[in-house]
């Protein structure tokens, strides 16, 4: 059968490392606070001289190098982000000149923290439908310039960085490796809960970010269980076959939680929140990059990718390494 399969991953992050106590000297908070509530420790904010683009490139660079593919033969490049460098055109379009890819398909998407997964699953249904070949999935953020750094109750959870992986369309046993299932869901309802106040239609500005964040985690968590049981499921295999879970890096409470309720060990979950804060689209990738470069996600793993964000969206992906 007709696959996706992952064939490297990558990631970059900016230079800059700021620790709790370094925001504590600015807002009013504390250390405790953000590790007790969050599992936060510290997160990499961008220079000036970094932006989406550039970090996607580098990490799109490093998933190529990882592949063993040249950038040429990639035909299709998916970006999710909610930072993007410009309005238009996409960002993705400036990550395929810079890397000399060629003509190809080249666009952003936009499903804020579950980007990487929507990216996922259209690069997933693009490939196997023979629309391209080999694609270059890539989740980046800048979130740090959409941060109001004078509201603690958000400015401390986010950071920024890239990650991306490679996925070509492989010919491939049925308990080969590949993309074996993606779920997507949204809720435009719960839009007040986590949205950005600003847009090139209303505001004409960039705007700033906005969250109840103890609302938005109580959805987190009954979502988040949700669509990994049904992608479980629906393609009948039981929590207890799932090597790694690569959850989107938000909170380490939720991420805890979301474990315990599908009685999957929390030493099977993929944790990088502590280091990188939550990158939105980009957490996933690049905790999927860490993990494999350590050597827990060996070839043949079972892993769940799952991730929920503003819109609300939300979704799971299943597929074997
Ligand atoms: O990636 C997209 C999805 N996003 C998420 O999944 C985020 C989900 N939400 C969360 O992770 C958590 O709700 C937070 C980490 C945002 C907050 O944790 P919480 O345990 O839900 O705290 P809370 O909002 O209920 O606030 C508790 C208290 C409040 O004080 P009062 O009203 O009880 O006096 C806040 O004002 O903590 C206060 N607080 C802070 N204190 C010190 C809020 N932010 C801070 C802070 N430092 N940075």
């Amino acid at each position: 059968m007709l696959r996706s399969v992952l064939r490297g991953t990558g990631s970059a992050l900016p230079a800059r490392i700021v620790t709790n106590a370094e925001l504590a000297q600015q807002v009013d908070t504390t250390d405790e606070w953000i590790v007790e509530r969050t599992g936060i420790r510290q997160r990499h904010v961008a220079g000036d001289a970094e932006t989406t683009g550039t970090l996607a490139t580098a990490a799109a660079a490093n998933a190529l190098a990882a592949a063993g593919l040249s950038p040429s033969d990639i035909d299709l490049i998916i970006l999710a982000t909610a930072t993007p460098d410009r309005t238009f055109p996409a960002t993705a379009a400036a990550v395929q000149r810079e890397l000399g890819c060629g003509i190809g398909i080249a666009f952003d998407m936009q499903a804020v923290c579950s980007g990487f997964i929507y990216a996922l699953a259209t690069a997933d249904a693009m490939l196997r439908t023979g629309m391209a070949r080999h694609a270059l999935v890539i989740g980046a953020e800048t979130f740090s310039r959409i941060l109001d750094w004078t509201d603690r109750t958000t400015c401390v959870l986010f950071g920024d960085g890239a990650g991306a992986v490679v996925l070509s369309a492989q010919d491939v046993p049925p308990d080969g490796p590949g993309i074996i299932a993606t779920r997507l869901h949204a809720d435009g309802q719960h839009e007040e809960l986590l949205y950005v106040d600003g847009g090139p239609s209303t505001t004409g500005t960039v705007g700033k970010l906005r969250m109840q964040g103890r609302e938005v985690f109580r959805h987190a968590v009954t979502n988040l269980a949700d669509v990994m049981e049904q992608v479980l499921n629906e393609t009948g295999f039981a929590s207890s076959d799932v090597d790694w879970v690569v959850p989107h890096q938000a909170n380490a409470r939720i991420l805890d939680a979301t474990a315990r309720k599908l009685g999957i060990s929390p030493d099977r979950v993929v944790t990088t929140v502590d280091r990188h804060a939550n990158t939105s689209a980009a957490s996933i990738p690049l905790a999927l990059d860490v993990a494999v470069r350590d050597g827990r996600i060996r070839p043949g793993n079972l892993v769940v990718l799952e991730a929920m964000g503003g819109g609300f969206t939300w979704g799971a992906a299943l597929l074997r390494t």
